[in-house]
């Protein structure tokens, strides 16, 4: 296989807004436009991105150009009580998963994106109070509301993920896959979503930038540099060949990227054609890991 679609590039929002490079309507229109042009349609958000407000103002572009709303499928977010100014009642940051907590969020999700439905609701953390039932119930009258589409979890173990499942269909795992963070291959959640044919999405493939940054560590040192061995094997950049390593698995691992430049996004389209040996796999893991395979 040498060619993967441009369905599995997913743009995240999280570092758009006012936690990151406080993109403006305007701004937001040329990336969403230019995103568009390289057949990456889905975002990703969440509520409390930018303390309460990513969503908001990436809406403001559907007012501009109502048009692109149907060309774009929105993830987003909810299950986070952050602290901040923007929600003065919460005094400690806690999760929650109760249905009036869900549909309050859900209505400002519609509100701030100027939209009459979300296409993915994720439970963004597990709450360990969580009441699966009622979930199940709540994410039932969203979807025949026609409010959600299609529902799913973030960074949850496979148990919690198995008991929710009973109760509402989870068909989304978006959670942390990456160089750095080995632990959903090596410890049975991407092996679980593929059993029950859930999407996996990673969030941070490129490690949030750590590899790239002058103070790395070890680890990410390593990493790097047995990516930069690689580029003229496969005619890449090594951030190319860190995402094709998280694009190889055969879970058809979706990954959500998290530049604020249009540049890095092109950049990122040519990591959907390489396909990495095994040995070129196994040689990166063990960078990460820094033993060799037993
Ligand atoms: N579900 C969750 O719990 C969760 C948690 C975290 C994130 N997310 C989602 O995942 C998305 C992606 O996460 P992320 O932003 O951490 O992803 P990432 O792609 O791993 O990291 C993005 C960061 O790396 C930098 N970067 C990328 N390529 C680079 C290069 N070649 N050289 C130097 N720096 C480079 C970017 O800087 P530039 O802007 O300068 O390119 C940016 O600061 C978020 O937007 C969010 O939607 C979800």
């Amino acid at each position: 296989m040498t060619h993967i679609t441009t369905d599995r590039l997913i743009m995240g929002a999280m570092r758009l807004g006012s936690w990151g490079a406080n993109f403006t309507t305007l701004q937001y229109g040329e990336f969403i436009e230019e995103c568009l042009r390289l057949g990456i349609h889905r975002w990703d958000h969440a509520d409390i991105y930018g303390d309460y407000s990513t969503e908001e103002a990436f809406g403001k572009i559907f007012e501009a150009s109502p048009e692109l709303r149907d060309k774009i499928s929105i993830i987003t977010k909810c299950g986070i009580r952050r602290v901040c100014d923007a929600r003065p009642d919460h005094k400690l940051k806690s999760y929650d998963s109760s249905a009036d907590h869900i549909r309050i969020s859900v209505e400002n999700s519609l509100r701030a994106f100027r939209t009459d439905h979300i296409d993915t609701l994720l439970l963004h953390r597990p709450d360990h109070l969580m009441e699966p039932a009622e979930i199940g119930e709540c994410i039932a009258d969203l979807q025949a509301a026609g409010k959600v589409i299609t529902f799913g979890v973030s960074n949850f173990t496979t148990s919690q993920i198995e008991l929710l499942s009973q109760y509402a269909p989870v068909q989304v795992h978006q959670l942390e896959v990456s160089l750095t963070n080995l632990g959903a291959i090596a410890h049975g959640d991407v092996d679980y979503a593929m059993r029950h044919e859930i999407e996996v999405q990673s969030w941070s493939p490129l490690s949030g930038g750590e590899l790239f940054s002058k103070d790395r560590s070890d680890r990410a040192r390593r990493i790097y540099q047995a990516a930069c061995d690689l580029q003229e094997r496969y005619d890449a950049e090594a951030d190319q060949i860190i995402l094709a390593w998280v694009l190889r698995h055969p879970a058809q691992i979706s990954t959500i990227l998290g530049t604020t430049k249009i540049e890095r996004v092109r950049s990122a389209i040519k990591a959907l054609g390489i396909y990495l040996s095994r040995e070129d796999w196994y040689g990166l893991w063990q960078a990460s890991t820094g033993k060799r395979l037993a």
